[in-house]
């Protein structure tokens, strides 16, 4: 279900393609994520005068919010080879190993979703990002033994989309933590220019700050969102994106006019109709809309948060004043 949502934060394989081609190469061309970018730029400068590698970096956030990017901005700026790895394609120790057994002096290691490493994999990184090296064990019985295994000095950069389902011993091992916001508009209709620009795509500003304004913080939804509206402009008008052109695809496309989708008013609609506004516990809910409960919590969750439209409480969710004006429904406080 999730891969069909337009609003999906998710990447499918075509648009990892294209969406390389979009992505900005050093951090002068990094739309957004200014605190970010500011830390990062000093960090980055203090290593390279001390010729050092660059502390481990951790950035966690929503997904969609560029952290591969700025991973692969950070290896162009520092100068230094990326290799790129995930937690769930780390299956056994023997194949964080290998990875680590290829990497040059300097290099920078990207470890996506960090939060799902399996457990022996992960306590092999503590040595490994404090000390440059692992103990590996060889033989079996009673000839086993550990075998040291020194490692060039390297930078580890994990993306999780929440810090707080990292271990405390990893999460301390990473000397910068940055935390990956969602995308004010004005720097997604930036985005949506540069994009359109790339694409050769004529567009008016208004066209891009309504697209902006539906893609929920997301850059990885505005390019998404941008494409179909291009694809729209080119077969029912001349080709120019403009607010109206924008505005008649994205409601083709369901999009409404806070960017939810589908699901988040499947989401808000249940919470109202079926259970008063709430409170209500996450699994209900979850099998109400027939998805996981990590999903929704990581994927819907905060953007409706963000926008006001649903409350975490402690006896469950709840949706907001706002999210039964959103959606024509009349508001009363219960008792
Ligand atoms: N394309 C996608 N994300 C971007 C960003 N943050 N800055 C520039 N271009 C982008």
């Amino acid at each position: 279900m999730t891969d069909e949502r337009i609003v999906s934060p998710e990447t499918t394989d075509t648009e990892a393609i294209i969406e390389k081609s979009l992505r900005p190469q050093f951090l002068s061309q990094y739309i957004g994520q200014d605190k970010v970018k500011k830390e990062l730029r000093i960090y980055i400068e203090a290593a390279k005068n001390r010729e050092e590698s660059l502390d481990h970096v951790l950035l966690y956030g929503p997904p969609g919010l560029g952290k591969t990017t700025m991973a692969m901005v950070i290896a162009n700026e520092m100068g230094v080879n990326i290799r790129t790895t995930s937690g769930p394609a780390i299956e056994r120790p023997g194949d964080l190993i290998a990875i680590l057994n290829e990497l040059e002096p300097g290099d920078l290691l990207f470890i996506d979703e960090i939060h799902r490493l399996p457990r022996v994999a992960e306590e092999m990184l503590y040595s490994a990002m404090e000390d440059f090296y692992v103990d590996i064990m060889v033989g079996q019985g009673t000839t086993a033994h550990p075998v040291h295994f020194p490692l060039p000095p390297f930078t580890l950069v994990g993306a999780t989309t929440r810090a707080g389902m990292l271990s405390a011993p990893l999460r301390d091992r990473f000397g910068i933590i940055s935390h990956m916001e969602y995308y004010q508009e004005k720097d997604l209709k930036e985005i949506v220019l540069r994009s359109a620009d790339i694409f050769q795509t004529e567009i008016v500003t208004t066209g891009a700050v309504e697209i902006a304004r539906r893609s929920r913080g997301t850059p990885r939804i505005a390019n998404r969102l941008l494409k179909r509206v291009r694809d729209f402009a080119q077969v029912q008008a001349d080709g120019v994106i403009d607010q109206l052109i924008a505005d008649k695809a994205l409601g083709l496309l369901q999009v409404d006019k806070a960017g939810l989708d589908y699901v988040d008013q499947k989401l808000i609609k249940t919470m109202i109709e079926i259970y008063g506004g709430g409170p209500v516990g996450l699994s209900t809910l979850s099998v109400n809309i027939g998805e996981e409960t990590e999903t929704v919590e990581d994927m819907y969750e905060p953007y409706l948060i963000q926008k006001g439209f649903l409350k975490r409480t402690p006896r469950g969710r709840i949706a907001t004043a706002l999210a039964y004006e959103h959606f024509g429904y009349s508001y009363q406080l219960s008792e």
